[in-house]
């Protein structure tokens, strides 16, 4: 969602913005824009649309001598996508600007109260407040900062705020509650962002804001208080050592294929010293300060949103079956406001590729006082959410940019089964050939991926359906629902996933000619019932495509159509299915013309309830 970087220090500093803003289009945005303090006047430039016309507008100002600047990239919630509630935002007298990340839900409120003061308000946003609070109190006699301070007590909601102005022309100002904010130390420049990655070209030198922390920032120095205590917090240094700040699509048209086809890559990323075939053994560094704990719990919660949630039901099978931990997964947003009683032999495990979803974080705090273990499996680095578990296991799949979760699902599976294996620990028949298959499995997503040609046909067959439904069995069962997930994100058709056993208990009934069914029918002991199900299809004329096992020649006389994939344990089938149904929903969004790298109304990183 929204995107913010400030910068302060010798460099252009509207350049080091609009390349951090640019590092951060991946994560979905509808207006781009930049407050630079140039002397002591602030030029605001403001677009609808890419970063890259908010560049063309830099070009053409003259900005020469700038100290300073904040920009973003803003997911429209309160008002339209337009110039006027593009951020940042400023006061009536245009001396304090401001970009937000997040929902300030009192903003109603506190825009009444100041207007019945006189302040007027130009845009629709909440954030709009923000400035205009901060020029009350310092019309109160307060100094930016205090005044800064006292508007943020009055706030209610989530924030990660950047404030520039021309009364303190040095300085920036930043604030964090339940939205990321990462400051980036570098030598004689400062670099404050909602993420890692639009400031690691800078400097790998970091230090991540706390929910509650206020931060004042000035070219050699920063300074951080906790806004309750308004005392100094010494902050914790890190590094930067895993995150790769390269963004570019090599040379694929498109992230969402360039990540699809990192697939194998990925699968031996998520492995790497931690699978060791040869010896039996699995290991987990991430959880070895937890290992004590992890033997008491009898209970399993997976917290997750979107495929994170599909990858956790996938992890469910394996939990249960070769872990045997009783396991239930839980969209973040409904286990925030259930009161289910937990105790403290329960473990919430919470799963997300961008560590910053709003629904997750919210999860893992709700939790905070109940004693329970909190574990992660999260892909980015240094995220809100790997920073709040107890512990946990990184997927290592690097940065993904495409809106679509392709590798990271692929990631995801791998980790959960990992992580069951551990739990395992060597006790079940199945732990030496999973983990061999484990091995083998790199080559077979090549294989998988070398059928793109023929997958793409499919889809161009497909392609103009308006409706599409997706059957599978156990492990099939969560990789319906995400194919059908994949398939309407990028291409806007209506997709459905569904348990094949659940066919005759109502989705049956809007099978006819125009409905086609993906169904996944790898070989397994269900294999004949899913046959059944796909017979019950063909009797009521729906057409059907079928994802198989190699050398299953029988499925040709039942599916109008099959792609085959390489033999595999049945608990792998829902990476190799995945990368198919990946490649299927990329095709049919080139088919339709669209940009399933940015669909439309999504964001990349759901940083709002
Ligand atoms: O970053 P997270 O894994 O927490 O994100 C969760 C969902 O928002 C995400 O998986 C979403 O469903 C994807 N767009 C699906 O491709």
């Amino acid at each position: 969602m929204c995107g913010i970087v400030g910068y302060v220090g010798p460099k252009h500093p509207s350049d080091v913005v609009v390349d951090g803003l640019t590092a951060l289009e991946y994560r979905g945005y509808d207006s781009a824009g930049l407050a630079v303090l140039v002397g002591k006047r602030i030029e605001l430039l403001r677009t609808v649309g890419r970063v890259q016309g908010l560049r063309e507008l830099v070009e053409k100002s003259d900005l020469s001598g700038s100290q300073s600047a904040i920009g973003h990239t803003r997911w429209a919630t309160h008002g339209v996508p337009s110039v006027t509630n593009a951020h940042p935002h400023a006061n009536t007298d245009q001396t304090i600007f401001v970009v937000h990340n997040g929902i300030i839900e009192n903003y109603q409120e506190i825009k009444s109260r100041l207007q019945a003061k006189g302040y007027q308000f130009a845009s629709e946003t909440d954030t709009e407040v923000v400035p205009q609070l901060i020029d009350y109190y310092v019309k109160e006699g307060l100094a930016l900062e205090p005044a800064f301070k006292a508007a943020l007590k009055d706030l209610r909601g989530a924030y990660a705020l950047l404030v520039i102005s021309s009364v303190e022309p040095d300085t920036l100002l930043a604030a964090k509650l339940s939205s990321p904010l990462v400051l980036g130390i570098g030598d004689g420049e400062m670099i404050i962002a909602s993420d890692p990655l639009a400031l690691v070209e800078h400097t790998k030198k970091v230090v991540y804001l706390e929910d509650g922390q206020v931060i004042r920032v000035t070219k050699d120095t920063y300074h951080i208080e906790n806004l309750a205590e308004e005392k100094p917090v010494r902050a914790k240094v890190e590094l930067l050592t895993d995150i790769d700040g390269t963004t570019g699509k090599g040379n694929f048209p498109h992230f969402m294929l360039k990540e699809i086809y990192e697939a194998p890559n990925t699968l031996k990323l998520a492995t790497a010293g931690r699978v060791h075939a040869h010896e039996g053994l699995v290991k987990l560094g991430g959880l070895e300060n937890v290992a004590e704990q992890l033997r008491h719990i009898d209970r399993l919660v997976i917290v997750a949103c979107g495929t994170s949630s599909y990858a956790g039901m996938v992890g469910e099978y394996f939990m249960e079956e070769l872990a045997g931990l009783p396991t239930e997964v839980q969209l973040a947003s409904e286990f925030v406001y259930r009161d289910e009683p937990l105790s403290r032999s329960t473990a919430v495990l919470a799963i997300s590729q961008s560590g910053e979803t709003a629904d997750t974080i919210s999860a893992l705090k709700k939790v905070e006082n109940y004693g329970c273990l909190r574990l992660g499996v999260v892909n980015a680095v240094g995220s809100t959410i790997a920073r709040m578990t107890d512990a946990g296991v990184y997927c290592h799949a690097g940065p993904e940019q495409a809106v679509a979760s392709t590798k990271a699902f692929i990631a995801q599976v791998t980790v959960l089964l990992l992580i069951a294996l551990y739990l395992n620990n060597g006790k079940t028949e199945q732990y030496k050939p999973l983990l061999e298959e484990l091995e083998a499995l790199p080559d077979k997503a090549a294989a998988v991926l070398s059928q793109a040609k023929h997958i793409e046909a499919m889809a161009r067959k497909y392609a103009m359906y308006r409706d599409f439904l997706f059957i599978g069995r156990r492990y099939a069962f969560p990789c319906a629902l995400e194919g059908a997930l994949k398939l309407k994100e990028c291409s806007y058709i209506h997709a459905e996933g569904y348990a094949a056993g659940e066919m005759k208990h109502g989705p049956l009934a809007m099978i006819d000619p125009n409905f086609p069914t993906f169904a996944l029918a790898c070989d397994s002991p269900l294999l004949e019932k899913t046959l059944s199900n796909i017979q019950e299809i063909r009797a009521r004329k729906g057409p059907v495509v079928a994802i198989a096992t190699e050398g299953n020649k029988h499925i040709r006389k039942l599916a109008d159509d099959v792609i085959y994939v390489p033999d595999t344990l049945e608990q792998l089938q829902p990476v190799l299915a995945a990368i198919v149904e990946q490649l299927f929903a990329y095709y049919v969004a080139v088919a339709k013309g669209l940009d399933m790298d940015r669909p439309r109304n999504l964001a990349k990183s759901v940083t709002v309830e």
